[in-house]
């Protein structure tokens, strides 16, 4: 992708330029006299040999000592003075080139298998560097207690397991990037004061961010990136921080603010925060950062205004703050920055005009200020001096003229402009040789669509010379904007209206043969028939009016069955519809404890939770009162999504109303735990709108036999494992069943799909999920469609949530209120 061309540019190479100095440094490949030590060495190498087991490129062909020159003449070892081997430099990147990115490996030049401990044995080793290879299991524990390894780099292979309670005491260089380490970062780590660089990014690393990063006096690159670490941001890093170039922090869940020490990280070249949790304000202590050429900050929950002073921020290329809640106006001295060749403030809260000083930014090629609230005129002259290619200021409240030099600029690929008040019109003599400008039509006008995309769309919009870009105020105003989407959603709905209702007829067909919806004998007349209500409702409930709405529960009026009953369809009254779930447990147990706890249930109202409305309890008869939602559940949904086409908008708004629900239960005092979040307990009204059921009534109904059998067999798949094992319930559990169904909701496969029948036993969706993640292809999971629609990035991000709530481990899985606050931050933009 486009955006990532200036990290690439400026992080790699100079990072990669680092990593390559410090090789080269220390290993002076000598000439043997003697042998010695060396014959070992040699046999500990051909034992790392023989444990490889594949070679498809024959990197280590030349690796054996029938030639009788020892290992020193073998290609990619060094060797000292006294033969003794003291590099070992193999690539699974031939050309070392790291333009091509973490994943641009060659799966034809791999090293397969697992790393020797015979490694341990080359005492002298001070350069380790294999990466970009495919070796599994662990990093031996022989090989962190070499004295004399300084260097050690294994990026992006498949290496699992902790980081070691021990590293080698001279370790300079420590790159386990792309790998599958776990477990947090050791405190060990403090006593390693030689560190220059280290990469641990893109691993399954948790915990927090140790404070001791500010002791190590020689760092220059720290990247954590794309892992799973919490809390905040140690202010110690920025304590005594001399040397430190590059901090990459992106993709963790880290929370508060950025602390402003790191404003005294004078080195700094890269700051890279972006994809946290971050709040407060962007620390006016930056514009210490004279050096700083890249600073990325998108998609957190930063507030505040932008702090002037940035403008002192000379070296500064690359300027993301976009996807915050920054407002207040855009600092006149943002225009000082004429190094700046990349500018988003997009999707934030700014306010006022759009700088006049911007038409100095000479070098500025990209300038995304869309998604705000900027008002005015868009400045005359803002692209005189400009090398821009992409000027994006839709959805604004700009007004007035476009400018007439807007559209002579020849260099300009992409313009936005719509969904502001703006208007004008082209000289027709110019009309010739522009560009057609931009009418963005797409919902998901925004910047983050690629470039290609947008010239697209750029491609189909009306060619003709004048342009009318009036629009009502109402109509681009933000709050206006919900509502226009609502209606698209409204109008699917009334597409798929006659599938679902046809799907309704012949779900009751089926249910008339079924015996699960065939009434009990008779409903039992003897029995006290009381029902209690924990609402107004339109019409007075009593057990008679609502069994008799059942038709007496009749199979024609099922409209579902689970794991504790079927559940009816109830017309009480001319239009008042209900739904009635008969609980098949039998004969509650604990009476006392049912009502105290239905009560309790009763009183939960969230707008994303089935209401409860009343019960009834009787000798041979139970059953619980909610209002009815007629779009069906998510379960049918899913199944019959591949009759429209996708809508990212809508199947985020469900993941999104589902995590609320959750989280409502989970973060208020008497916590309630679902225990059974799944697609068919999950059902939709006509609007798409979401709502979690059955809530609380594993534990309401829990002891019952019949439960037990019947539902822990349906609900297989989506249970946490250590609720299924253990049978340990926390929060947590209803975590990992919300990453099943996210995953399923964003994919098109099952949680068993008989398409992972060729990855063994016990392979799901979760399992598939993770592998696509590590193997970088994600485009393949998700469902079809969803790909071309939704933001490449976000798409990513929303799966890496899912993964992280579907994690082994309980306590690595984020808490429903992390959920929510990631889900809103990956919201797809409303016009
Ligand atoms: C900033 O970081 C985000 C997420 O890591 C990334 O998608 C975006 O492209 C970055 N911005 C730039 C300008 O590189
Ligand atoms: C390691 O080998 C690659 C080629 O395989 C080479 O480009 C690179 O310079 C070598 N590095 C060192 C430190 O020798
Ligand atoms: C936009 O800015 C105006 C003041 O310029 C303010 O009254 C309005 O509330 C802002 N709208 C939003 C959505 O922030
Ligand atoms: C839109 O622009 C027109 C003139 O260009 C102006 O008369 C009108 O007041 C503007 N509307 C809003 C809401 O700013």
């Amino acid at each position: 992708m486009r955006w990532r061309w200036l990290t690439s540019a400026i992080g790699s190479a100079a990072r990669r330029l680092l990593l390559l100095l410090l090789l080269l440094t220390p290993v002076i490949c000598c000439f043997s006299d003697e042998g010695g030590g060396g014959t070992t060495d040699g046999a500990a190498l051909l034992q790392f040999k023989r444990e490889i087991t594949s070679d498809p490129a024959g990197l280590l062909s030349r690796w054996t000592d029938s030639g009788g020159e020892g290992p020193c003449s073998w290609p990619g070892v060094s060797c000292d003075g006294r033969s003794r081997v003291v590099g070992i430099n193999v690539s699974g990147r031939g050309d070392g080139d790291a333009s091509l990115g973490s994943t641009g490996s060659d799966p034809a030049t791999r090293l397969t298998g697992r790393l020797s401990t015979a490694i341990g044995r080359l005492t002298e080793l001070r350069v380790l560097s294999l990466p970009f290879h495919s070796f599994r299991g662990e990093v031996p524990g022989e090989i962190w207690e070499l004295q004399s390894l300084e260097v050690v780099d294994l990026e992006g292979s498949s290496i699992s397991g902790v980081l070691p309670g021990r590293f080698p005491g001279g370790l300079r260089v420590l790159n386990l990037a792309s790998n599958r380490i776990e477990g947090e970062i050791p405190s060990s780590l403090s006593g390693c004061v030689e560190l220059e660089a280290m990469d641990l990014s893109r691993n399954r690393i948790k915990g927090t961010i140790p404070g001791f990063f500010g002791d190590l006096p020689k760092l220059r690159e720290l990247d954590l990136s794309f892992n799973k670490l919490g809390g905040r941001i140690p202010g110690e890093i920025g304590d005594a921080c001399p040397s430190l170039e590059h901090l990459d922090l992106s993709g963790n869940l880290l929370v508060q603010s950025i602390p402003t020490t790191l404003g005294s990280c004078k080195s700094l070249r890269a700051l890279l925060l972006s994809s946290n949790l971050l709040e407060g304000i962007l620390p006016a202590e930056f514009r210490r950062l004279e050096k700083l050429q890249m600073l990325n900050v998108s998609r957190n929950r930063l507030n505040g205004c932008l702090p002037a002073g940035l403008g002192s921020c000379r070296a500064l290329r690359c300027l993301d703050v976009s996807k915050n809640q920054i407002g207040g106006r855009i600092p006149q001295d943002l225009g000082l920055l004429g190094s700046l060749v990349w500018v988003d403030l997009s999707w934030n809260k700014l306010q006022g005009q759009i700088p006049v000083s911007f038409g100095q930014l000479k070098n500025a090629e990209y300038l995304l200020l869309a998604g705000n609230n900027l008002t005015g005129e868009i400045p005359a002259g803002l692209l005189q001096s400009f090398s821009l290619k992409l000027l994006d200021v839709s959805s604004n409240h700009l007004s007035g003229e476009i400018p007439k030099d807007l559209f002579s600029s020849k260099d300009i690929s992409v313009l936005g402009l719509n969904s502001n008040n703006l208007s004008g019109e082209i000289a027709s003599s110019r009309a010739g040789k522009m560009r057609s400008p931009s009418v963005f039509s797409s919902s998901f006008n925004h910047f983050s669509a690629s470039a290609a995309q947008m010239n697209a769309i750029q491609r189909t919009a009306d060619a003709t010379p004048r342009y009318s870009f009036l629009q009502s105020s109402e109509a681009s105003s933000p709050a206006s904007a919900p509502a226009k989407k609502f209606t698209s959603i409204e109008v699917a709905a009334i597409v798929s209206a006659a599938a679902i209702v046809s799907v309704l007829l012949s779900l009751i067909a089926l249910y008339v043969y079924t015996r699960k919806c065939l009434p009990r004998n008779a409903v039992q007349s003897s029995e006290r028939r009381e029902v209690t209500v924990f609402m107004e409702t339109q019409v007075p409930l009593t057990y008679e009016n609502v069994v008799r709405a059942t038709g007496y529960f009749t199979g024609s009026n099922c409209i579902g069955s689970g794991g504790f009953g079927a559940t009816y369809k109830a017309e009480v009254a001319p239009g008042v519809i209900l739904a009635i779930k008969r609980l098949s447990v039998g004969r509650v147990q604990g009476i006392q404890h049912f009502h105290a706890e239905i009560k309790t249930l009763g009183t939960r109202r969230h707008p994303n939770l089935v209401t409860l409305i009343g019960y009834h309890l009787g000798e041979a008869e139970t059953f619980l009162i909610y209002n009815y939602l007629p779009g069906g559940n998510l379960e049918k949904f899913i199944r019959e999504r591949s009759k429209r086409p996708v809508d990212w908008w809508m199947l985020h708004k469900i993941a999104l109303d589902i995590a609320r629900a959750l989280k409502y239960l989970h973060h208020r005092s008497n916590r309630i735990l679902h225990r059974d979040v799944k697609p068919s307990n999950i059902l939709l009204d006509n609007e798409l709108n979401a709502y979690l059921s059955d809530f609380g009534l594993a534990r309401l109904l829990g002891n019952s036999e019949t439960h037990l059998t019947t539902d822990v067999e349906g609900t297989f798949g989506y249970v946490a494992p250590e609720y299924a094992t253990m049978c340990r319930v926390s929060d947590k559990a209803d975590v990992y069943s919300y990453g099943v169904v996210l995953l399923e909701l964003l994919s098109d496969k099952k949680v068993f799909d008989p398409y992972f029948s060729n990855y063994g036993n016990g392979f799901t969706i979760v399992s598939w999920a993770g592998m696509c993640l590590q193997q970088g292809r994600e485009q393949e999971f998700f469902t079809e469609g969803l790909w071309d629609v939704g933001l490449h990035d976000d798409l990513v991000e929303i799966l890496n949530l899912a993964v992280m709530c579907t994690d082994a481990v309980p306590s690595s899985r984020p808490t429903m209120k992390v959920v929510v606050q990631r889900l809103k931050q990956l919201a797809p933009p409303t016009l």
